[in-house]
């Protein structure tokens, strides 16, 4: 696989989804240094500071129904806590993905495609993990619930290439898998990392907002929760925020 390492970009996201209009084939992975137009989930920004963080994206032409778009991000979510983990770090995931150490967020995974009505064209994974950066790279209203791992590491610098080396090698077998159709597998030890199941989350979907018991991930990955007057609801990715 071939990888660009640019030194600036407005988003490696749309770096790579440039390249996919023009027909790359996959897998191309593009890295950046600084980004200036750094996008985050839901129309948000990222903050993407020089030299401190591994921005990353990863284009990809899954053979997979456009409906499995989730899979792919939980996927990713799966092989970034792995990769984190390898460097020493306890990371779990907040579902559906958001990579956490302590609570924290240290990555964030933004996916986007393009598809037609039975299959995914191109899917373009963008993954931002802070790592080197410190107190006085953020805004401080990041910090109740951001972190990098350098500053959960005590201080001591982590190697950047390490992680992303860490990162390609755990996406090819969790990739391979699912490509493979083995989702359940992907899930099977998704479950093991979650920082979410077993915990009391509140819930924001079109049923309202409410307190839940997150109890389980179903076959797609969609949420199963408990509520306190004992409902079971089954929430998916695409309109819930659990907090
Ligand atoms: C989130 O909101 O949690 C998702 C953040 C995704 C950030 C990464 S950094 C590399 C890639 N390029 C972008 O512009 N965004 C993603």
């Amino acid at each position: 696989e071939a990888i660009d390492h640019l030194s600036i970009v407005d988003s490696t996201n749309n770096y790579l989804k440039q390249l996919a209009r023009e027909g790359a084939g996959e897998v191309r992975v593009a890295v950046a240094e600084e980004q200036n137009g750094g996008k985050g989930r839901l129309g948000r920004g990222w903050v993407s500071v020089r030299s401190k963080g591994v921005f990353v994206s990863i284009l990809l032409r899954p053979q997979l129904p456009p409906a499995l778009a989730g899979n792919i991000t939980m996927m990713a979510a799966l092989a970034g806590a792995k990769a984190v983990g390898r460097l020493g770090f306890d990371a779990k995931i907040k579902w559906p993905n958001d990579i956490v150490v302590e609570g924290k967020k240290i990555c964030g995974i933004l996916t986007e495609m393009s598809a037609n009505m039975d299959a995914m064209e191109w899917a373009v994974l963008g993954m931002g993990f802070n790592v080197n950066q410190m107190k006085e790279d953020w805004p401080e209203d990041l910090l109740d619930k951001a972190s990098s791992l350098r500053m959960l590491g005590g201080g001591r610098k982590v190697e950047r290439t390490a992680l992303l080396a860490a990162l390609l090698t755990e996406m090819d077998g969790l990739y391979t898998k699912l490509e493979a159709g083995a989702f359940g597998e992907i899930l099977e030890e998704y479950r093991k990392h979650s920082a979410t199941l077993g915990k009391r989350v509140r819930v924001i979907d079109s049923k309202g907002e409410y307190t839940a018991d997150a109890v389980d991930l179903d076959e797609e990955g969609a949420l199963v929760v408990r509520t306190l007057e004992g409902e079971v609801h089954k929430v998916l990715a695409a309109d819930v925020s659990v907090r």
